[in-house]
């Protein structure tokens, strides 16, 4: 499987959780990212998928996916490029190589929730062909980008 995956990206093993945790901290610090052990369920859970992106062995950025039994749907959960390394095209490399996954596992459609604050997200998804699905009221419990409210956006593959 890692062989179709574009240069620099690959599977996330488990020993490369601490790295992992340090860039989500950095994109999303206190309360409002992943905890350590949900990255680690995440990470480990045979119904998701965690790709990092590296560069001479140094994690620059990862992606998480998630597959429910008998959906042709899956969720991007989240998409994390550490803040050294943003505006470089390493978001839209990730997702494009998302997707190869996504289709190997037979997948018809990706979707996400993203803030609708978020500009830089809504900019990378839209460059890589997501459109509006619906716009959710309040979904999370901080604020992320100074709201409470959220963008869904699907992809067909
Ligand atoms: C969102 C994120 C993953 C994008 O990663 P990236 O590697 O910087 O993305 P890319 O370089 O591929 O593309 C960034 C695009 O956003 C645009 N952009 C960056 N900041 C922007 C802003 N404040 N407003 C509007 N567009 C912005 C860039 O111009 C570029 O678009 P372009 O290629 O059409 O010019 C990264 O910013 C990040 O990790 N953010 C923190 C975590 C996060 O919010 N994740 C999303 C969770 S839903």
């Amino acid at each position: 499987m890692t062989s179709r995956l574009p240069s620099g990206i690959y599977i996330a093993n488990a020993n490369e959780i601490n790295a992992i945790v340090e860039i989500e901290q950095k994109c999303f610090p206190g309360k409002v990212g992943y905890s350590k052990r949900q990255l680690e369920h995440l990470i480990l859970n045979a119904d998701s998928d965690c790709l990092v992106e590296k560069q001479d062995g140094v994690i620059r950025a990862f992606l998480i996916v998630t597959y429910r039994q008998r959906s042709l749907t899956c969720n991007i959960e989240t998409i994390d490029v550490d803040p050294a390394f943003k505006n470089r095209g390493i978001g839209l490399k990730l997702l494009k190589a998302a997707e190869i996954d996504m289709k190997r596992r037979g997948m018809r459609w990706s979707q996400l929730e993203v803030s609708e604050g978020n500009e830089a997200a809504l900019k990378v998804y839209k460059n890589a062909g997501y459109t509006f699905k619906e716009r959710l009221e309040g979904y999370y419990k901080f604020e992320h980008n100074g709201t409470h409210n959220a963008i869904r956006m699907v992809k067909e593959l």
